[in-house]
């Protein structure tokens, strides 16, 4: 048979079927595997090469299978699954950064990375510059010959910055620099940031990947040889990923497509309802016009995701006054659900940002993130609709 495209890929691909001959995917829960004699198990531990499972934190069928499904749909040769996407990002700084490394990152990034970024990799001497994803043609400046790794979020959270992919691979490949892309707002279904020239890929799988809100996780993709690098240190240092969750995950991924199509055309959808609005200053979704980088979002996503942004005339105050008038969307900090959820970072997440900080992510006191879900379409507008009238 013919290579099968990724989307068959990330339904099809399955653990060797047992003699039960189950038709979906089995669950392998358990902590560690049986041998056939001493001198397998001996063989097992003295040969790395080996392909065999000695221990779940080390490799579980389940969660191979999971693995394997993200890397057909990125594009890359092999990846490492995690417990959380946080355990991804801070398993990538921690292989592949040392003492006197610098970094260089887009400053807007997910909280819990800009506090590993500024609080704990200065502490273990690995030094940080922070870029503003509006102004690419500034980060040439800030390499150092000791820069080890450049960081960024396209699109970012919450922010919906969208950067070049393949113009940060280009100031990258020459300095030997590797570039690292969280693509959790995008996915795989909607952007594949390897086959643009990025050297690894991460996913906090909490979001679009599960899409209904019921596990953490995290995957690393890449080459073979980064792969290696970062299983090990994983595998030794233990946030691997709970075969459970690998199982609702890779279930998942068989309707990531789809549901992303359907995140995409409601939260459009909305996005040109909402522009225009007599209670809103702006909308921003990476597939409007408006949008500062639509240009880059055209070229390097095949659609606009299930996020956007608008900002409620009236600040803070009136931030609060539209979730508490929402009657159907959900008030919670997760995203990429089926279900639609509304959250104000400047009231709740990142409320402890001083102005500057806040201002510097693109963070506005009015500002709203939509999560577009799954529903009828009419239905979230129509919620969305009222809580602005009311605020
Ligand atoms: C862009 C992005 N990266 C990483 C993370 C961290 O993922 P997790 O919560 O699974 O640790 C999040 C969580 O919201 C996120 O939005």
């Amino acid at each position: 048979m013919k290579e099968l495209h990724p989307i068959t890929k990330a339904i099809r691909l399955q653990t060797e079927r047992t003699q039960e001959k189950e038709h979906s995917t089995p669950l392998f829960l358990t902590s560690s595997f049986v041998y056939d004699s001493a001198e397998d198990m001996g063989a097992a531990f003295s040969d790395d090469t080996l392909d065999v499972n000695i221990y779940s934190r080390f490799s579980n069928p389940t969660v191979d299978e999971f693995i394997a499904k993200v890397a057909a749909l990125e594009n890359a040769e092999d990846g490492v699954a995690t417990a959380t996407g946080m355990a991804a990002i801070f398993g990538v700084f921690m292989t592949f950064l040392k003492k006197g490394d610098h970094i260089v990152s887009a400053s807007a990034v997910f909280g819990s990375t800009h506090t590993i970024l500024t609080k704990y990799m200065p502490k273990w001497g690995i030094d940080y510059s922070y870029f503003n994803m509006n102004e690419p043609q500034s980060i040439e400046a800030l390499i150092r010959p000791n820069t080890r790794m450049l960081y960024v979020e396209t699109p970012s959270n919450p922010g919906l910055d969208i950067i070049d992919i393949e113009y940060l691979a280009a100031i990258c490949k020459p300095r030997n620099i590797l570039l690292v892309v969280d693509n959790c707002f995008a996915t795989p279904a909607v952007q594949q940031p390897i086959t643009l020239g990025a050297d690894l890929v991460l996913h906090s799988a909490t979001k679009f990947i599960d899409g209904q809100g019921r596990v953490l996780g995290g995957v690393v993709v890449g080459n073979k040889d980064l792969i290696k690098e970062l299983y090990l240190f994983i595998r030794n240092t233990g946030p691997s990923m709970s075969p459970f969750n690998a199982w609702v995950l890779t279930k998942s991924l068989e309707t990531l497509h789809l549901r992303m199509d359907k995140h995409a055309e409601n939260a459009l959808k909305l996005a040109q309802k909402l522009d225009g609005h007599a209670k809103i200053n702006w909308v921003k979704y990476p597939f409007l016009e408006t949008h500062p980088q639509y240009a880059i979002a055209k070229k390097q996503m095949s659609s606009g995701g299930g996020l956007l942004t608008f900002e409620v005339k009236g600040g803070l105050d009136a931030g609060r006054r539209f979730l508490n008038a929402l009657e159907l969307c959900s008030m919670t900090n997760n995203l990429g659900d089926s279900r639609t959820i509304a959250s104000h970072p400047a009231s709740t997440t990142h409320s402890k940002l001083t102005e500057e900080e806040r201002l510097s992510v693109g963070i506005t006191l009015g500002l709203i993130r939509i999560s577009v879900g799954l529903e009828y379409v009419d239905d979230i507008a129509a919620d969305i609709l009222q809580a602005l009238d009311k605020c």
